[in-house]
């Protein structure tokens, strides 16, 4: 017997509770649980009888011109962030925060991939057909032969996938406007999103249309975010950046077809999303040399190295606890950093507020950006730029000693391409290669660092 039971289902993780609680136990947000109705499974001695599936032999996809080949968009910060273009069958999530510029990315695409003389199906659940148009009309792309749809009902759209004039490409924008109309709760609730995802996914697969879905990431828990979708599509895209900035960059975080962690770099400008080839360029316009506080870490973004100033500022503080304001890097990464300086090394860092950017809006992962943020830090407190034309990159140990990371070779060629003459790296077991136009000085413990910078006093 099928029971209608509710469930607190947490809006942006997923997590679903028996009981309403202020915080999600599973992610740790506030005010997040919203109430839902569940269609509970069939109780015990009610087994379904399964039908045999078929199967088929590996061997036959083996040949090459049967196997699916991928849609490239010609945008290649694109398809190098999709590993080489979209895959007929395949699922793939765009996150990103409203506003940010997910519905003129998707435009852009699908009006190249129909250039490309493919047949691609726009559909909008947020705006109507005219406001799309006003945005393609804007873009450029008013000429495009893009197929539009306004629709909201997954079943709907699910069932227009099939058939012989069915799209090769599909967006759906967003999945949060979608409903199944068997299911009771409001679109936009975590089941609602779930299971609408969960029906194009299936027709798509079926019908090899390869499937784009829009998630806003939501910052209350009124509306489910793209998080509860992770795991139901092959690639996650989240498209981030800081409003105030014009750059956008593409992070794939999960990809079946693909490298993750592979970034694209656009700025919007008036055209909408212009690729940017070289980001080490851009994010290093404005920079100046003479700078306290302020260094260039060298850092590999998927298959990219990528070179972005580190600022750091470190002032008296008045505050019974110091601010520790960080943007772009890892709050608690810089807490471990700054008590190896202060204990092993004594830099005064404790008592004073710490602010911390990564310049133009992009987020660091890598552990690589220690030794930098540890430059910038000592740069801060003596009130000495660091040395001239130069790049830093390493992990930093609780024994402040210093480790190596992956890749010193692509970092200290873009380095040496952007005219940058010097690096300052972990020294390594075995001699590192050389690389022209780069000098190099290679400190084994943070203390040996700030002698580079020119001591602390
Ligand atoms: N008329 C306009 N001229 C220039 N830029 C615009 C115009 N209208 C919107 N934009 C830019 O496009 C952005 C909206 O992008 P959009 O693709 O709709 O975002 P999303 O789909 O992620 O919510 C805005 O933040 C704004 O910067
Ligand atoms: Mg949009
Ligand atoms: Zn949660």
């Amino acid at each position: 017997m099928a029971r209608n039971t509710i469930t607190y289902a947490c809006q942006q993780c997923g997590a679903s509770f028996s009981k309403w609680a202020g915080k999600c136990d599973d992610c740790g947000a506030w005010n997040t649980l919203a109430e839902e109705r569940k269609e509970a499974p069939a109780g015990p001695g009610k087994r379904v009888i399964g039908r045999r599936i078929s199967l088929e032999p590996l061997h036959c996809l083996t040949k090459k011109s049967d196997l699916p080949s991928r849609m490239q968009s010609g945008i290649t910060e694109f398809d190098r962030v999709s590993g080489g273009g979209l895959v007929p069958g395949s699922a793939t999530l765009i996150g990103g925060d409203p506003g940010i510029g997910k519905s003129t990315l998707l435009l852009q695409l699908t009006c190249k991939l129909a250039g490309a003389g493919l047949k691609a199906a726009y559909i909008s659940g947020e705006e109507s057909a005219d406001q799309v148009r006003m945005r393609a009309q804007r873009l450029g792309l008013a000429n495009a032969t893009v197929e539009l749809g306004t629709a909201t009902n997954a079943s709907d759209i699910a069932a227009s996938m099939d058939g012989p004039d069915k799209p090769d490409i599909m967006v759906i924008d967003s999945i949060q406007t979608m409903f199944l109309p068997s299911l009771d709760s409001a679109p936009g609730t975590v089941s609602q999103v779930r299971a609408s995802a969960q029906e194009l996914i299936r027709s798509a697969k079926n019908n090899r249309v390869a499937l784009l879905i829009v998630g806003h990431v939501t910052k209350d828990g009124a509306i489910a975010g793209p998080r509860v979708l992770e795991h139901m599509v092959d690639a996650v895209l989240y498209f981030e950046g800081d409003r105030s900035h014009h750059f956008r960059i593409l992070r794939s975080v999960k990809n079946r077809f693909g490298a993750t962690d592979e970034i694209g770099v656009f700025e919007m400008i008036e055209a909408g999303l212009a690729e940017v080839p070289n980001p080490s360029e851009l994010f290093l316009a404005d920079r100046r040399e003479d700078v306290t506080g302020a260094v260039v870490f060298a850092g590999i973004e998927g298959s990219r190295p990528v070179l972005v100033e580190i600022e750091a500022l470190v002032a008296p503080s008045s505050l019974a606890t110091p601010r520790r304001n960080v943007v772009g890097w890892d709050t608690s990464r810089l807490a471990m950093l700054t008590a190896v300086l202060e204990a092993r090394c004594g830099v005064p860092l404790s008592g004073r507020d710490i602010f911390l950017n990564v310049a133009g809006g992009l987020k660091i992962h890598e552990t690589a950006a220690d030794l930098a943020v540890a430059a910038a830090l000592i740069s801060s407190v003596t009130g000495r730029p660091g040395p001239q034309r130069t790049v830093f990159f390493g992990e930093v140990a609780l024994s402040a000693e210093l480790r190596q990371v992956a890749q010193a070779d692509a970092r200290l060629k873009e380095a040496a391409k952007l005219g940058f003459e010097n690096a300052v790296l972990p020294c390594p077991r075995k001699a590192a290669k050389k690389v022209t136009g780069i000098k190099t000085a290679q400190p084994k413990t943070l203390g040996e660092l700030i002698e580079i910078m020119g001591g602390i006093s």
